[in-house]
């Protein structure tokens, strides 16, 4: 992008040898970071919304519709092989990268949302009953709030909330109380969509686990930004959405613990989910084709692989670095704005940063930023009883990938002062 001076390459730790982060050079690979809006440079500050997409991505998707296109696991021809051989191998790569202990415990879904929808349904339904009892948190996404709620209206189950404090954390205190030997489920936020509160998942998990609660953990805004080893958290379901780490929309991961799968019934019925079929009795085909009704989102899928690969090339725990230390320049910076607040202070965040400007409504500063090319999402972030808690009706949220520089936080915010001085 023109006219950005300041260099973005950073020292990161890793294998005990010194990296350089070169962002710029990394955005060479986004097509898209090149335009123009109303005129002026894009600074995309909405990754939380969803991520951009890179060239490698964007060609595998072009690579298997031009070249390799067909339909999987049915037929037995060249390019169905060829594209059941992309498809599984994706799958793989899922796995390393979720340190999953078997590939058969990877689902594939539309997206984060439909993951927790397939738990809510297919583990929920048939084994929670009145009394029965499932927690979450004051940060969930409308996702993982909604699902639990239609489940509960099915089966009699009570949802228990824990508590967020000022900071943006959930109470640890109030969720430890919330346990207790009714509760058959708890599904949890790794970080926090609206405030970038990370949850310290880990203990929270061993803390159900302690009264026997399986735990879901919505990783959809912590998969494309932090190392995520399900071997060590030892979560019984973890969602993710592919479209928010570089890959296409409409594809998404559940993973679960095989034991678990094997005893879900389907979700869905239809094509590829059997073993066999007749008028009288159907049987299931294994997991995880059990839960693959249907003809998949195949391109989604290579296309997430690919974008998994890229993820791996440039390394995880170095995107998470660099990204920090944008995190620390913007607040920096943002909270030197006159009648700035951000929402959501917590000691462990992702690269999101919300905020609320003296009394300028979160999409006045959205639609004003725009007009200067910056890229950010105002409103309630399908948090509103976040939103609530925090006695706003919505917020300006900022949220950096690691393709996004310094140079781009110090326009947003020039582009801040220039709302002030639009509402004085
Ligand atoms: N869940 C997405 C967001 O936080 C859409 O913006």
């Amino acid at each position: 992008m023109a006219g950005f001076k300041r260099s973005t390459a950073v020292d990161s730790h890793r294998n005990g040898t010194r990296a350089s982060f070169d962002a710029e050079r990394h955005r060479k690979d986004f097509p898209i970071l090149n335009e123009k809006i109303y005129g002026k440079p894009l600074v995309y500050l909405d990754n939380a919304a969803t991520t951009q997409k890179p060239k490698p991505v964007i060609e595998a998707l072009s690579r298997y519709y031009s070249a390799g296109n067909a339909n999987i696991h049915r037929g037995i021809h060249y390019l169905s092989q060829k594209a059941t051989d992309a498809y599984d191998d994706a799958r793989t790569t899922i796995q390393q990268f979720l340190h999953a202990r078997d590939s058969r415990e990877i689902v594939f879904v539309r997206g984060a949302t439909e993951g927790i929808n397939l738990v809510a349904q297919s583990y929920g339904r048939n084994r929670l009953t009145p009394g029965d009892e499932i927690v979450i948190t004051g940060l969930e996404h409308h996702s993982n709030i909604v699902p639990w709620q239609m489940l509960c209206q099915q089966t009699g189950a009570r949802l228990r909330v824990a508590p967020v404090l000022d900071n943006g954390e959930v109470s640890l205190d109030a969720y430890e109380k919330l346990l207790n030997d009714r509760t058959k489920l708890v599904s949890i936020a790794h970080v926090s969509n609206a405030l970038g509160t990370i949850n310290p998942a880990k203990r929270m998990i061993q803390m159900a686990h302690r009264v026997g609660a399986p735990v879901l953990l919505d990783g959809a805004q912590s998969a494309p930004h932090l190392a995520v080893d399900l071997e060590d958290l030892d979560c019984d379901f973890f969602v993710f959405s592919g479209h928010k780490m570089f890959a296409p929309t409409g594809i998404g991961v559940l993973y679960g613990k095989l034991d678990l799968l094997e005893a879900m019934p389907p979700y869905q019925g239809g094509g590829d989910m059997i073993s066999a079929v007749s008028f009288e009795k159907t049987t299931y085909n294994k997991v995880p084709f059990k839960f693959e009704a249907g003809t998949p989102h195949i391109a989604g899928v290579i296309g997430l692989g690919r974008a998994i690969d890229y993820v791996n090339q440039i390394g995880i725990d170095s995107i998470f670095a660099y990204e920090k230390e944008l995190l620390a320049y913007a607040t920096e910076a943002l909270l030197k704005i006159p009648g700035l607040r951000i929402i959501g202070t917590a000691k462990e965040k992702a690269s999101i940063i919300s905020f609320v400007l003296a009394d300028v409504h979160p999409h006045d500063i959205g639609t004003i930023l725009d007009q200067e090319g910056v890229a950010i999402r105002a409103g309630h972030h399908c948090a509103m009883p976040l939103m609530e808690r925090f006695k706003v009706p919505a917020t300006a949220r900022a949220s950096f990938a690691f393709y996004n520089t310094k140079s781009e936080i110090d326009q947003l915010v020039k582009a801040i002062h220039s709302v002030l001085e639009v509402f004085g």
